[in-house]
């Protein structure tokens, strides 16, 4: 197969691709990079075939043809032709009437358009562009949903989707394919039988699942809670912990109405690295909740104000993670249960066995996972700290 010309590959590269990385994903690198391979593919198949074709105009084509999303997706079409047809540099390989038919091939990849393309080069793009492969096409209709229409829940998403893809793959639907592209017709054929079977609504949703679990796992991953300032001043783990069991109060933190932090004094109990709370079924803090699990906990261990030494012997503890309501029952009953275990220490267990299942129903519980610790406490404390003599075991 010819090559494509090495300075206008050159130009391409440096100067038009880099363009696609500010695009959204369904209009990026890698699908203007895909176009690419199957204008050529589908290029040099018609050659075989022993048709007249330039391939210099196939590449550039294809590179030029998402060009105009930098103005949205809108007639990104005619964007594109125009660019083209203004590029100057252009000059130097093709001629005008060249660029003309170039301009014109890419006015006429819309996928929604019902005439045929008016040349050539526009039926190859075309083609190319529809990138028929089902699984991509689920990836790029539900990453472009994503990115255009955050607003949408996740069932909105997948519904969006299959009315898409319904409206222009179905048997029926508005696209048309230009050239006799075997893997393109083979694509089509399954996504036909993807929309009969339900099985596209299952490709949706286990696309969607995979999504937000790498999402979760790379924010989680990138975050890095920040180290405490004054080194020692640090209370060692084990005495977090034991303020956390010994508290009786403390504040969660959540993001409140308006953006505002919303912190709010609570009873709590901590069990092997989880918080327990226990509150009213709705209000500010499960509101709050819904929105974003992350919140922090502060517990304040000792606070003694020493009037002569203008400060206070104080220690305390913040607790960051992630707070859900618990949906379980026999866990919300635990939670409970330890609750009262911790407050009513002197009830019998058959009465906190009655009031645990009693509350379960209309009480909620929230389940606050820790995943950071910091503990910190006064000068003058980790000045006796560091000057008490090692214990002996
Ligand atoms: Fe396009
Ligand atoms: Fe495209």
């Amino acid at each position: 197969m010819k090559e494509i010309d090495s300075s206008l590959r050159e130009y391409c590269e440096g100067q038009i691709l880099p363009l696609y990385e500010s695009f959204d994903k369904a209009h990026g690198p890698e699908h203007v990079r895909t176009v690419i391979a199957n204008s050529l593919e589908l290029a040099e198949s018609l050659l075989v075939e022993g048709g007249e074709i330039n391939l210099d105009m196939v590449y550039t084509v294809a590179v030029y043809h998402d060009v105009g999303i930098r103005y949205g997706r809108k007639n990104h079409e005619a964007a594109s032709g125009k660019w083209l047809m203004e590029d100057e540099t252009l000059k130097r390989w093709f001629t005008e009437e060249q660029r003309q038919t170039m301009r014109e091939a890419v006015e006429d990849h819309r996928a929604s358009r019902q005439e045929p393309p008016r040349n050539l080069y526009g039926r190859i793009v075309s083609e190319a562009d529809r990138d028929l492969e089902p699984g991509r096409i689920v990836r790029r209709c539900m990453e472009y949903g994503l990115a255009n229409c955050p607003e949408l829940s996740a069932e909105e998403q997948i519904s969006r989707t299959l009315e898409h893809v319904r409206d222009k793959y179905g048997e029926g639907g508005y696209l048309h394919l230009w050239l006799p592209c075997p893997k393109n017709e083979q694509g089509l054929a399954t996504l036909r039988e993807w929309l009969k079977t339900g099985e596209l609504e299952k490709k949706c949703r286990a696309w969607l699942q995979k999504e937000n679990a790498e999402k979760k796992e790379k924010e989680k991953s990138s975050m890095e809670f920040r180290k405490m300032r004054r080194k020692n001043q640090d209370i060692p783990m084990e005495e977090c912990l034991e303020i956390l069991q010994r508290g009786t109060a403390g504040v969660l933190a959540v993001q409140g109405d308006g953006e505002y932090p919303y912190a709010v004094p609570l009873s709590f109990v901590y069990r092997e690295g989880k918080l327990y709370f226990h509150c009213a079924r709705e209000g500010h803090k499960l509101d709050a909740l819904q929105r974003s699990a992350k919140a922090s906990f502060c517990v304040i261990g000792q606070d003694k104000i020493v009037p002569e030494e203008y400060t206070t012997y104080y220690r305390s503890v913040i607790a960051f993670g992630q707070a859900e309501l618990i949906e379980d029952e026999k866990e919300q009953h635990d939670a409970l249960f330890a609750l009262a275990e911790k407050y009513c220490p002197g009830d019998t267990p058959a009465h906190r066995e009655e009031k645990s299942t009693g509350t379960a129903g209309y009480t909620a519980v929230i389940r606050f996972t820790v995943e950071h610790i910091t503990g910190k406490e006064g000068k003058a404390l980790a000045q006796q700290r560091s000057t008490a003599p090692a214990v002996q075991a």
